[in-house]
């Protein structure tokens, strides 16, 4: 009995007999909540250690850059607790853990590439000792210092890459700019950001009969860390298990780097035949992996007098990182997403992967899309000041049509845009209009406290852009006493997916949420899985799960056709009970006699996404199955002489299309919504000059949003709509897409950074726009008026 689920659930009408339709679309408690608060749900790290278990710790590069020229195993092997020592030259497979482009070493070999790569392993008796040992890793590793490059500016003038610049290009924008009554051009800096899993990165690998391995990895891939971990070892797929019960959070950084740590346990685990854990701390964490790409953007733009956009060129380049990782597909996204919600007739983008001496950049929440999106909204923010006119009415008057002026520049047709009804809902909810011309009146009799107002829509195409990612599998089992186990190829990491599969799979059999228990994520269950990302987690496996529950239901529905004569489609699952005129029975017992009855009570089930189509060559194509849309506005309130500032309030509107949980979602898009926010704002990235270290390493330097950090008002709303695409249920992954919500804060920043220089000067606001990025843009716009 799950006193929380009972305390959310609407009422069920138990007088029905037809199959509850609110059994999806209910408020209901993620599936292990109870867990969570009570400090119960088991994650990795509190597994119970098997007798023998080893620990692992990583020895890090000290240098930027540098040829490694040896490593004094001696030293490290004669430290307390040391069981064994490895380096790039003990892996029997490939010393390679990049996933598409196989430029990424587990251990360094020949060159060091950034402060952090791990270059050797020590294994010990304890956690401890193994990371007092790893520890020496500067008096151990006898390198050659190179010259480093650290910012993607620097690499790009070097024409430094880890991939081919790419181009995506419509119509003649050059042309079109040189036609357009006006212009405006500039640059806009952009941070990263570090995914701030609460769970760090972890695995624990147990060496199984005739040379299998076990590993529990959090991780948002196991089918990846299967494949890569038996690549790195010489071993065959089937020998490899990969296991995920749930994550403490992974937001992309678990997508492809959780790698060298479920490559580095089971080496060690294979090596010595004993389990190894290793679980490095958070500082060496965030010196290892890489996280979102910092981009930087060069632009121009023509537009008329009403401020459309008739032509723009932008070049964007990220960094990369030392490795090409996921850089390719963030930038393919990126690039997809510049367009947001707005028509650009004219449009000419190129995208530069930088490769510098940094850990390598990689999935988070958005995948590119956020980046790309921030730069056209940074240029439509530019655009109405130069005009003079309201922000959003140039946004609303560049949206996509919904029946013309409806085509990307990848040539997707948008066919299911609800921008418009959507801000105008949220524009009137929020008092858009009224609330602006307060902030005005405000502003012109506060001369050093300013405040400023921002409304930014969002379009978010969802589907992987690679197509044949769009796939999933599930195994449905009903037991003989009426209780279904449920697994599929998704990973669960606090996003509600296994709680959203699990209410999918009662929603079929007309039977309590209770009833269903959804379990770890494992290869051995279902194969060949993608990661679960692209927020397509519930998209593609709550598919792939009703698929085989409809398989059972069928298989039920006609053995106790037979036996009460009836036509099988007369047969009803609704409210625990299974009927057909006055038969009826319950359904455990139905499973029960079917067992009897000799009938299969478990299933697969498989889906894979219609219609998708990419050309990577070109950039065209269909990426996406369908959009999800959103808007927030947002209000903020900044002191110019110090540069601080205050959400005051923000309001958010966001469709999930007909939501499957809508307590779920709502908290997914809360999330999102915060976390997108601590980007843009507090959380910067800082890498010393001199040494290349990453040197906010830790949450006493690097400031993600807390509980404080959400505004006293904050409004978050779901639009009342169903997905015009044949979704699970009609709903609408919600994952990433409120990431860009926040947009509206950092926008509100600027307008009031701009107040406070009477809306003269275009703010050269900096992201994230910490207090000091807020201050230095004051500066700069008080003296451009006052020159
Ligand atoms: N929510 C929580 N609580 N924790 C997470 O790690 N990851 C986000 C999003 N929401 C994440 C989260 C990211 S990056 C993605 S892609 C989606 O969840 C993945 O899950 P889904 O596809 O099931 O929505
Ligand atoms: Mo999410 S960045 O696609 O893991």
């Amino acid at each position: 009995m799950n006193v929380l689920n009972d305390a959310f659930a609407k009422p069920i009408d138990a007088t029905a007999d037809a199959p509850d339709p609110r059994r999806v679309g209910v408020n209901r408690a993620h599936e292990s909540a109870h867990l969570h608060v009570a400090g119960a749900a088991p994650y990795i790290d509190d597994i119970p250690e098997v007798a023998g278990t080893l620990h692992a710790a990583l020895g890090l590069s000290p240098l930027a850059h540098g040829r490694l020229l040896g490593i004094d195993l001696d030293l490290l092997r004669a430290q307390p607790g040391v069981v064994a020592v490895y380096t790039a030259a003990d892996l029997a497979g490939l010393n390679d853990c990049g996933p598409i482009v196989h430029d990424e070493p587990i251990l360094a070999e020949g060159t060091l590439r950034y402060v952090g790569q791990p270059v050797f392993a020590v294994i010990a008796q304890t956690r401890d000792l193994a990371r007092r040992a790893a520890d020496l890793a500067k008096k151990a590793i006898r390198a050659e210092p190179l010259p480093a490059v650290m910012t993607a500016r620097e690499a790009h003038a070097l024409q430094q890459y880890v991939v081919p610049p790419m181009k995506l290009a419509r119509g003649d924008a050059p042309a079109a700019l040189a036609a357009a009554p006006h212009r405006l051009n500039g640059s806009f800096s952009l941070g990263g950001q570090e995914q701030f899993y609460l769970e760090g990165q972890i695995s624990y690998a147990i060496p199984q009969e005739d040379g299998g391995l076990l590993v529990h990895c959090s991780t948002q891939h196991p089918s990846e860390m299967q494949h890569l971990v038996a690549h790195a070892l010489g071993l065959s797929s089937h020998q490899v298990q990969v296991q995920c019960r749930r994550m403490g959070g992974g937001f992309g950084g678990k997508e492809s780097q959780s790698a060298p740590f479920a490559c580095i346990a089971a080496l060690a685990a294979q090596r010595l035949g004993r389990p190894v854990k290793l679980r490095p701390d958070r500082d060496d964490d965030m010196l290892i992996t890489g996280r979102r790409h910092g981009f930087e953007f060069d632009y121009e733009v023509g537009f008329d007098d009403a401020g459309h956009v008739l032509g723009v060129t932008i070049d964007m380049i990220a960094n990369a990182g030392h490795s090409a990782d996921l850089s390719p597909p963030v930038m393919t996204r990126a690039l997809c997403h510049f367009d947001n919600a707005y028509w650009l007739p004219n449009v000419a983008m190129r995208g530069y992967c930088a490769r510098t001496n940094t850990q390598s950049n990689t999935a988070f929440r958005g995948f590119g899309g956020p980046q790309g999106a921030l730069a056209v909204e940074w240029i439509l923010d530019g655009i109405a000041r130069q005009l003079g006119l309201d922000a959003l009415a140039v946004r609303q008057a560049n949206f996509y049509g919904v029946t013309d002026r409806n085509v990307t520049p990848y040539e997707q047709v948008v066919e299911d845009n609800v921008i418009h009804p959507l801000v105008e809902q949220l524009a009137r909810e929020a008092d858009y209009a009224g609330r602006r011309a307060e902030i005005d009146a405000f502003n012109a009799s506060s001369p050093v406290l300013k405040k400023g107002l921002a409304l930014t829509p969002v379009k978010f195409g969802i589907s992987f852009n690679v197509a044949h990612f769009n796939q999933a599998g599930a195994l449905v089992h009903v037991y003989a006493d009426g209780s279904i186990l449920v697994n599929h190829g998704g990973t669960e990491m606090g996003q509600g997916l296994n709680t959203k599969v699990a209410m999918v799979v009662a929603h079929e059999l007309g039977v309590g949420f209770e009833r269903v228990r959804v379990t770890a994520t494992d290869t051995q269950k279902v194969a060949n899985t993608s990661a679960t990302a692209a927020s397509t987690g519930s998209d593609l496996n709550g598919k792939a799960a009703q698929d085989a529950v409809r398989q059972i239901r069928a298989r039920l529905a006609a053995f106790i056709a037979r036996r009460w004569q009836v036509s099988a489609d007369a047969v009803v699952f609704g409210n625990d009970v299974v009927s057909a005129g006055e038969h009826r029975i319950g359904f455990a017992e139905l499973a029960t006699q079917a067992y009897f009855g000799s009938v299969q009570l478990w299933s697969d089930g498989f889906y894979a996404t219609p219609g998708l189509h990419w050309n990577r060559e070109t950039l065209k194509g269909k990426p996406f199955f369908y959009f999800a849309y959103g808007a927030a506005v947002s209000e903020v309130l900044i002191d110019t002489l110090t540069g601080e500032w205050k959400l005051l309030r923000a309001d958010a509107l966001h469709d999930v299309g007909a939501s499957l949980n809508p307590a779920v979602d709502i908290g997914q898009v809360e999330g999102a919504f915060v976390q997108g926010m601590g980007w843009l704002t507090t959380e910067e990235l800082w890498w010393h000059p001199k040494t290349g270290k990453l040197m906010t390493h830790a949450p006493s330097t690097y400031k993600i949003p807390t509980a404080n950090d959400v505004p006293e008002a904050f409004h978050v709303k779901l639009f009342e709509n169903r997905n015009s695409a044949d979704t699970i249920h009609r709903s609408k992954a919600v994952g990433e897409p409120p990431l860009l919500l926040p947009f509206s804060v950092f926008l509100a920043i600027r307008d009031a950074v701009s107040a406070a220089g009477g809306h003269r000067t275009q703010p050269p606001l900096r992201a994230p726009a910490t207090s000091e990025a807020i201050l230095d843009a004051v500066m700069a716009v008080q003296g451009a008026a006052t020159a």
